[in-house]
């Protein structure tokens, strides 16, 4: 019997391929720490359970494929809040935001189309891209330049008749790059001049530290048909086991297509929903909390690594991770090695290997993403291990 060629051409997640050798190290009796994940370790809103708790009801039928009217009914003023002013038709509730980048991609792309995004990447979305057969053209940015975009000239370059879209993550994961205005007015006027669409994935919106002018695809001007934004529960209230996510868009046409699929998969969880729809009432002040922890940890993790000789890495604006270029020949066997042959007093840490975030072959190599998602103690002992680490790994390449 065969499988598809597309399923076999898909990759395992350079988040999650290593974990057998984390498991194995547990088994051992070391205790690891996951900066490998972006699983935050915040807790949930109360107001989550309460509502499912307070739930009242005879039979859990499907409910709408759109999503349920409370939910949506709260999204709306949650974006008003950020000057984005979106009609119930402009919604739809999705199973994570993850759902809503497949049903995005796959109501726009054919086989052999061209994505175009910065590299590197959210690794999931190259499986998307994979299985769906779309072509990436990666723009690409360096860890030097804090994965900021080149010019407008640049991007133009790569744009083709075969490109369909501009996908972003903003701010980014894995860079943690919170774009400026400027660049995302460039992004908006190459998206209108060549006629094509900008999926804005925004699922980290509240993640910006030091007061950074954010800007949301949804607040330019006169690109409205342009844009899709992808958007989620799971980082924004902690709330990842939840499954809840958004496709936001003015283009009729475009929410007319990912409709289809959402009837298809019938509807997402009613209980989540209602439990997502207390969550957009939380008061503003809790984002405001969960955004001063992660700036904390970001600062905490940004002088850790600044104090190891041979790291190079920037200080990212927002999101809650770190790309850094390590002084190893190879970040994989690097991590690996931390698993298997290291600890400190019977500790170790775990991050991704970056090579799996990027497009372009050989790019990545000596680079890890780490995932600030621990509390402050967890993280500096993290940073103690990395920094002995990286001073007794036999395949470190500088003194
Ligand atoms: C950039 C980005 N987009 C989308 C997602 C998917 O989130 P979920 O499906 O949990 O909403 C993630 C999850 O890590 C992410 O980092």
């Amino acid at each position: 019997m065969k499988f598809s060629d597309r399923i076999t051409a898909m990759e395992c997640s350079p988040i999650r391929k290593l974990i057998p050798y984390a498991n194995k190290a547990k088994e051992k009796g070391k205790k690891v720490y996951h900066l490998n994940i972006g699983q935050p370790d915040i807790a949930t809103p109360r107001q989550f359970f309460d509502a499912v708790k307070n739930f009242n009801c005879e039979i859990l039928t499907y409910s709408p494929s759109n999503g349920i009217p409370e939910l949506i009914d709260a999204v709306i003023p949650y974006y008003r809040n950020y000057g984005m002013e979106f009609s119930k038709d402009d919604i739809l509730v999705t199973n994570g935001g993850s759902e809503a980048l497949l049903f995005t991609l796959m109501s726009l792309f054919d086989k052999g189309d061209d994505i175009v995004i910065p590299e590197p990447f959210y690794a999931n979305y190259k499986s998307m891209f994979q299985v769906l057969e779309i072509n990436v053209v990666p723009i690409s940015t360096k860890v030097e330049e804090g994965f900021h975009l080149p010019s407008k000239a640049e991007i133009e370059k790569i744009i083709t008749p075969k490109t369909k879209a501009i996908l972003i993550s903003n701010p980014g994961n894995p860079t943690g790059t919170a774009y400026t205005r400027e660049e995302i007015n460039t992004l908006a006027s190459v998206a209108k001049e060549k006629g094509i669409f900008i999926i804005s994935d925004e699922v980290y919106r509240e993640f910006v530290y030091d007061n950074l002018d954010y800007a949301s695809f949804g607040t330019i001007k006169d690109i409205e048909d342009n844009v899709i934004i992808i958007d989620s529960i799971s980082k924004r209230y902690s709330a990842c086991g939840a499954r809840v996510g958004l496709i936001v868009s003015r283009n009729k046409e475009f929410m007319t297509n990912a409709f289809k699929l959402c009837e298809v998969r019938l509807s997402v969880a009613e209980l989540e929903q209602i439990g997502a729809a207390a969550l957009y009432k939380t008061p503003q002040n809790y984002l405001k909390e969960v955004n001063e922890e992660y700036k904390k940890r970001r600062d905490i993790v940004f002088e850790a690594l600044s104090s190891m000789e041979g790291v190079v890495c920037r200080k990212p604006e927002g999101a809650f991770y770190y790309m850094v270029k390590l002084p190893v020949d190879n970040a994989e066997k690097f991590v690996i090695w931390l698993l298997e042959e290291f600890d400190v007093d019977g500790e170790t840490l775990m991050m991704a290997p970056a090579d799996g975030f990027y497009e372009t072959e050989g790019r990545g190599i000596d680079e890890v993403r780490i995932a600030y998602i621990l509390n402050e103690s967890d993280l500096l002992k993290s940073m103690n291990i990395l920094k002995e680490g990286l001073k007794k790994y036999p395949g470190r390449t500088t003194k």
